[in-house]
C-alpha cells in the first residue's frame, strides 16, 4: 500500500460555472457537489482530497509542484486547457505519482480542436464523457491503482503507474 494518502483534485477554467454552464453538454451539478462526491468517494476507500479550481495556469503549475513527492495522485480536469496547456503538460510530467484526466463530456465527440489532449501523454488514464460518474470512478481508479490487487492493471514487474513515454 502506498504510504502517501492524498489526492489532488484540481480544475482549470470556466469549471466555476458548473451548473450554470451548458447544462445540455456538463450537466446541472456545480463544481461543489463533484468535489463532494469526490471527497466522499475517497474518504470510503480511506484517501485524504484536497480541491482547487483555478483560471491560472500558473496557479495550477503551482499546485501540481506543491504535490510532488507529498500526495498520491492527481485528478485534474483542465477544462480548455486541456488542448494547449504545455505548461500543465510539463508539470504533470514532473510529478511522481498517479495522474488521472477526467472530463465530464466527451472532447473527441465534440469540435475538432477538443480531440488533442496536451495532458494525455502524461497521464496514467483518462475518464471522459460519463458525466458527473466520473469523480467517483476516478477515485476509485486512483485507489485501484495504489492497493495491491489480485488482477492488476499493470503486472508487478511492469513500468511504475506515471506518465509513459512522451512522444
Ligand atoms: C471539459 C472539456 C473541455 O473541452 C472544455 O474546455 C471544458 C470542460 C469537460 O469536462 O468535458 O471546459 O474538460
Amino acid at each position: 500500500m502506498s504510504e502517501r494518502r492524498t489526492v489532488l483534485l484540481l480544475h482549470g477554467p470556466n469549471l466555476d460555472l458548473l451548473g450554470e454552464r451548458e447544462p445540455e453538454v456538463y450537466g446541472t451539478a456545480t463544481l461543489a457537489d463533484h468535489v463532494a462526491a469526490a471527497r466522499a468517494a475517497a474518504a470510503r476507500v480511506g484517501l485524504e482530497l484536497e480541491d482547487l479550481q483555478s483560471a491560472s495556469e500558473s496557479a495550477l503549475v503551482a499546485a501540481v509542484h506543491g504535490a510532488r513527492g507529498r500526495c498520491a495522485a492527481i485528478v485534474v480536469n483542465p477544462g480548455a486547457f486541456t488542448h494547449y496547456a504545455w505548461s500543465l503538460h510539463d508539470a504533470l510530467a514532473a510529478f511522481d505519482g498517479i495522474v488521472i484526466e477526467l472530463h465530464l463530456s466527451n472532447p473527441n465527440r465534440r469540435e475538432a480542436w477538443r480531440h488533442t489532449s496536451v495532458v494525455a501523454p502524461v497521464a496514467t488514464g483518462t475518464i471522459a464523457g460519463l458525466g458527473a460518474d466520473g469523480y467517483p470512478l476516478a477515485i476509485a481508479a486512483v485507489h485501484r491503482l495504489l492497493e495491491p490487487h489480485p488482477h492488476p492493471v499493470r503486472p508487478p514487474s511492469g513500468p511504475a503507474a506515471g506518465p509513459e513515454a512522451t512522444a
